[in-house]
């Protein structure tokens, strides 16, 4: 009864199913990721094996039997499964011909750039033509991407674009680094950020934990915004429509003032 009460927490990236990718090693180190994420409070999380080192196929097949082994434990968690694909010139004939999987067969996709050094020309073209054609992408970890962290006011172009930018929990504390985190307030500050997930890859690099995160996000902005990340990572898995972020470009503009710095530096 006092679960039905709580808020439903899901995370749309998570490197969970065990032996595909670079994520959980075997199924003892997914379970421990499961239980963890349980533990924060996730009642649905999305497994999204990197696309190229693994197939649809196996990643079903990965997923039912993990599900198993969670029943079994009695985990109250719901797992589905996705991708986390590359936005290259063949997403859009994979994604038609079954080979890459969107989020739980919704329109959501989960794509990441494949050199995060550069912001491609191509991306509003790509990003829009897999809108034209019924999907909806989610653009992972933003505010990892150097040219994001150089100039936040990018991601305006993704987002003009019909996609949804995603931020990475563990962003918020640093663990990606210095830029990263400043970059991941910017956007959240300036309303640029549509999600929060994990990308969790095992119980120990960065684990499938978004309760501090979203405190994080509450505290440094208000917790409508933390409310408003976690409603559209459930939207999203029950595959309905989210409007794009409409973000501030003075504030995603503004150079950091000493202020955000310092705030920053003692994590408030
Ligand atoms: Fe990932």
């Amino acid at each position: 009864m006092e679960q039905r009460s709580l808020p439903v927490q899901v995370d749309i990236h998570c490197h969970v199913l065990p032996g595909l990718d670079d994520g959980a090693r075997d199924l003892d180190q997914a379970l421990a990721m499961l239980r963890i994420a349980v533990q924060d409070g996730t009642r649905i999380l999305v497994a999204t094996p990197h696309a190229r080192r693994c197939d649809a196929h196996a990643v079903r097949v990965t997923a039912e039997l993990l599900r198993e082994r969670a029943a079994e434990e009695e985990l109250a968690l719901e797992l589905v499964v996705g991708m986390e694909e590359q936005l290259l010139p063949d997403l859009l004939e994979r994604l038609q011909a079954g080979a890459a999987l969107p989020i739980g067969n919704t329109r959501w996709v989960l794509v990441e750039l494949p050199d995060w050094t550069e912001w491609p020309v191509t991306l509003p073209t790509q990003l829009h033509e897999l809108c034209c054609t019924g999907f909806r992408p989610i653009l992972a970890h933003v505010e990892r991407y150097i040219p994001i962290q150089r100039e936040p006011a990018l991601i305006l172009d993704a987002i003009q674009a019909g996609a949804l930018p995603q931020i990475n929990a563990d962003s918020l504390f640093g663990q990606n680094g210095y830029a990263a985190q400043q970059a991941a307030i910017r956007l959240i500050r300036a309303g640029a950020a549509s999600i929060l997930a994990s990308d969790a890859h095992s119980p120990d690099w960065r684990a499938p934990r978004l309760r501090g995160a979203l405190e994080r996000i509450a505290a440094l902005t208000s917790p409508e915004t933390a409310e408003h990340l976690r409603k559209t990572a459930l939207a999203i898995v029950q595959d309905q429509d989210v409007p794009p972020p409409d973000p501030d470009r003075e504030l995603l503009t503004a150079p950091p003032t000493l202020l955000e710095r310092v705030r920053t530096w003692v994590g408030v």
